[in-house]
Formats: C-alpha cells, structure tokens, sequence
C-alpha cells in the first residue's frame, strides 16, 4: 500500500463511547498509510456518554500503550479547525456498510468546503466488524450478551465495572438459549 508523506498524521474523530475492534481495525489499516494516527474525541455538552470523555481518553490510551503512533486526544467546535490546529493533512473515517455512505459523505464534503487542504480517507473495515458499532455493543453487553472479540479487553473490563459485573465465563453466551 503507497505511504502518504514523511510525518503525515490523520486524524480520526468520532465518539468512541466506547471504541471498538471496528474502530481499532481501522486505527490498524490508517497507520499502514500515515505515519501517525490521533483519535480525536468530540467533547459534545449535549450528548451524555456511557463513559466520560475522560475516561474515553484513558481506555484508548491503555488500548495503544505499545503503539507511539497513536495519540488520543479530545477536541470541541469545528473538526477542521482542530485538524489544522494539530497538523493533521487528513481525516480518517470508517465506512462499515452502503447505510454509513449517505452521513460520511455529507459530513466529508462539509469539511472540504469548510477547509479544502484536508482530505477525508474513507476505509472499509473488516466484514467480521461491519456489523459493530458503540451503540449496539453498549446494549449488547447491558442485556447480559458477550462482547468479548468485539471490543479490546480494557473496554470489557470497563464496562464490567461501570454496571458492577463480575468476569464472564468463559464459553458464556455460547450454545445457550439457541433457537
Ligand atoms: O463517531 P461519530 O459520533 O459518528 O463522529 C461524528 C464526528 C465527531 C466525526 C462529527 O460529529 C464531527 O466531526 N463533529 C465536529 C463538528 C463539525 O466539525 N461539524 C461540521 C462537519 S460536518
């Protein structure tokens, strides 16, 4: 795969309440590419989160501990502003399914218009994650399901102790209730 420029950096904003393997597979491909990757978290004052912003920052800071190329951060107002403010030349964003088209190409000719020097990269994760979103994993694991190959450990064992439960078994939620 051709690398962008020395020292490029792309930025890749969402909400990541929490980050998943799909996000994580896209994190993965986009430093094939660039040189570096900021997962940028948007601060939004009217949408409450299962998890804090901060701790939003701590779980994908422990998912990338070994990984300098990745930062995290946190950014409010305009993407482009912030992505300009950083240095970053493009925004990465994730297109799981013909259903994210529609928003994601909204969104990415917004930005263009807004600030037409950084480039939006789509990347396709996957197929085993194109069915992964937060949300949908939130209300997985809060009806009792497993979650584990969908998320990294950290935000399993986060999620464990924000509805205070214990471990999953293993094997748990495998040849149970079929049919
Ligand atoms: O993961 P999400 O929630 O779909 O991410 C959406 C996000 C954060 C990328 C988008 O809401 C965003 O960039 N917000 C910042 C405000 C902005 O720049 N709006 C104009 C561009 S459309």
């Amino acid at each position: 795969m051709p690398r962008a420029r020395r020292g490029s950096l792309a930025v890749f904003p969402g909400s990541f309440d929490p980050i998943t393997n799909g996000h994580l597979d896209i994190i993965a491909r986009g430093l094939h590419v660039f040189d570096a990757v900021r997962v940028a978290i948007l601060v939004n004052s009217e949408k409450r989160g299962l998890f804090t912003v901060g701790e939003r920052v701590e779980i994908i800071r422990e998912a990338y501990r070994r990984e300098p190329r990745v930062t995290v951060d946190t950014f409010s107002g305009l993407l482009v502003h912030y992505g300009r403010r950083v240095g970053a030349t493009v925004i990465v964003r994730g297109l799981r399914a013909v259903s994210d088209f529609e928003y994601e190409f909204q969104m990415a000719l917004m930005n263009r218009r807004l600030d037409p020097r950084i480039e939006t990269v789509f990347m396709m994760p996957a197929e085993s994650y194109s069915y992964v979103s937060s949300r949908l994993v939130k209300e997985v694991f809060e009806l009792g399901g497993r979650v584990r190959d969908l998320v990294p450990p950290v935000v399993e064992r986060r999620l464990r102790e924000k509805y205070g439960r214990a471990p999953a078994k293993a094997g748990r939620g495998k040849g149970r209730n079929r049919g």
